[in-house]
């Protein structure tokens, strides 16, 4: 299968819609949780979503950290923004960590799940309405940060052995990864 295949078309994507795709993507996720809320019918499903929604969020946010902050901080000069950004960050693995401590049936799940969209959505809004915005006007080659940022999720994933299978909604629009292996 061909690398722009596999992303999803992320293969030749800019940083800035390589990052806005993986922002609508967990956003996905979580409403297709909030879908679920208060259905003990699918606990599986939900613990799937939760499991895929933190992974997606967990390398994101290290490919913002590790690549994009500090190539903002270099372009724009405004170091308040990316503090901001790198404090929600703090905030979002927070709420991973405390996910991935939860079993399907944890009475705090629901409210949990909840808070990460909320704030999720705020960080978003920040990235995209302010961030980017400003980064497209910058001297900044957002497609060599495209291709970098890319390859570091790659290895990223890598590392965590591979993300999760794709969550199966009743449907099942979702194909099975090549790379799923016992
Ligand atoms: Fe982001």
């Amino acid at each position: 299968m061909s690398d722009a295949k596999k992303d999803g078309g992320a293969a030749h994507a800019d940083a800035i819609s390589l990052l806005t795709a993986d922002h609508q993507k967990v956003r996905q996720l979580l409403q297709q949780f909030t879908e679920l809320q208060n259905d003990d019918e699918q606990l599986d499903l939900k613990l799937e979503l939760v499991e895929q929604i933190c992974f997606e969020l967990t390398v994101h946010a290290l490919a913002e950290e590790e690549l994009l902050y500090p190539a903002v901080r270099a372009a724009l000069g405004d170091d308040d923004l990316v503090d901001e950004a790198e404090a929600d960050h703090a905030g979002l693995k927070d709420l991973v960590s405390q996910l991935e401590e939860m079993e399907a049936d944890d009475a705090e799940l629901d409210a949990t799940v909840a808070v990460l969209l909320e704030q999720l959505e705020r960080h978003i809004a920040l990235e995209e309405e302010e961030m980017f915005a400003r980064v497209k006007n910058a001297q900044l080659d957002i497609v060599a940060l495209g291709r970098q940022i890319r390859d570091r999720k790659m290895e990223i994933e890598a590392d965590f052995n591979g993300a999760p299978a794709p969550v199966r909604m009743s449907g099942g629009a979702e194909a099975p990864r090549d790379q799923d292996k016992p």
